[in-house]
């Protein structure tokens, strides 16, 4: 049984209205859908962004409130350095945004010698520039809510895991999790806060061409050091609700690692 007292103290851990829009990339698939999908039913309108209309769409078809669940498709990495404007451009259309949860990402997991710029630079692009990029049009006063907007950046245990063939990927989310504690202090003064989440291995496309990669011996121990198992996308996108939601009022420049004990 429910009591009700304890369900209305839960759902305030995490409740948004319509007028907080919150700008979830990468809400295609994944860590991203999961989170876009969890905001709307918490009451908040979603932007989700991806490159795939069709998963956009699949994922708006399954949302609580599709009304306020806005399919907004573009390729990140195409025109990345007007990343503010297009930021602008959802203002325009929407309303100023509260939340911005830039989930997007790509993982190159090469060992060092075969390390090549171009693979390299499209990693750090999606991983740090279009966050960093996104972020910077959020944060102009024009485009966001004011006191109490929120951003968070999807880094990676991957940032402080010294496991072979992570030097390009866990770099750039190292870097991603560094530009997030600077970015908290300089947006501070507009009241906005700025955390991290640095999940371990989580069941989605991307986590599983993770394993894929890992030779059966490596897998079986990689398997075998997560005590509570590998995360599902939801277990992230409760964390994140709570961080993108006025409950977490009080919380910035703060990286909250999820890796079921694997780390
Ligand atoms: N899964 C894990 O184990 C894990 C662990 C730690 C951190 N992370 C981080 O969590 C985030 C989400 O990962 P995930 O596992 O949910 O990945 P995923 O299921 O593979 O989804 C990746 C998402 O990023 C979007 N995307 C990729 N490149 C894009 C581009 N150029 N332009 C626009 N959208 C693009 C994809 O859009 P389309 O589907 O439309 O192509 C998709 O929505 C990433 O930043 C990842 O680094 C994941």
């Amino acid at each position: 049984m429910i009591c009700m007292r304890c369900s209305a103290q839960a759902e305030s851990l995490a409740a948004f209205t319509r007028e907080n829009r919150i700008l979830v990339t990468g809400a295609s698939s994944g860590i991203g859908r999961a989170i876009a999908l969890l905001c709307n039913r918490l009451g908040a309108t979603t932007i989700a962004g991806g490159r795939s209309r069709e998963k956009l769409e699949a994922a708006k078809a399954e949302s609580a409130a599709p009304e306020h669940f806005c399919v907004e498709p573009r390729d990140l990495l195409e025109d990345t350095e007007n990343l503010p404007l297009w930021v602008k451009s959802l203002r325009e259309k929407y309303g100023r945004l509260s939340g911005l949860a830039p989930c997007a990402g790509e993982a190159s997991v090469v060992p060092l010698r075969e390390y090549d710029l171009a693979t390299a630079r499209r990693c750090y692009d999606i991983n740090v520039h279009v966050p960093l990029l996104l972020a910077r049009g959020f944060a102009d006063r024009r485009n966001n809510a004011g006191a109490g907007a929120s951003i968070l950046f999807m880094a990676s245990a991957a940032a402080t895991a010294d496991e072979p063939g992570l030097c390009v990927y866990g770099a750039a989310k190292g870097a991603l999790l560094t530009a997030m504690r600077v970015l908290a202090k300089e947006l501070g003064p507009q009241r906005i806060r700025v955390n991290a989440l640095a999940p371990g291995i989580v069941r989605t496309p991307m986590g599983e061409a993770f394993l894929h990669f890992l030779d059966d011996e490596a897998r079986e121990k990689e398997l075998a050091a997560y005590p509570f198992g590998l995360g599902e996308p939801e277990d992230v996108a409760n964390m994140a609700a709570f961080l993108l939601s006025a409950a977490a009022k009080w919380i910035t420049g703060q990286v909250v690692v999820m890796d079921g004990g694997r780390y």
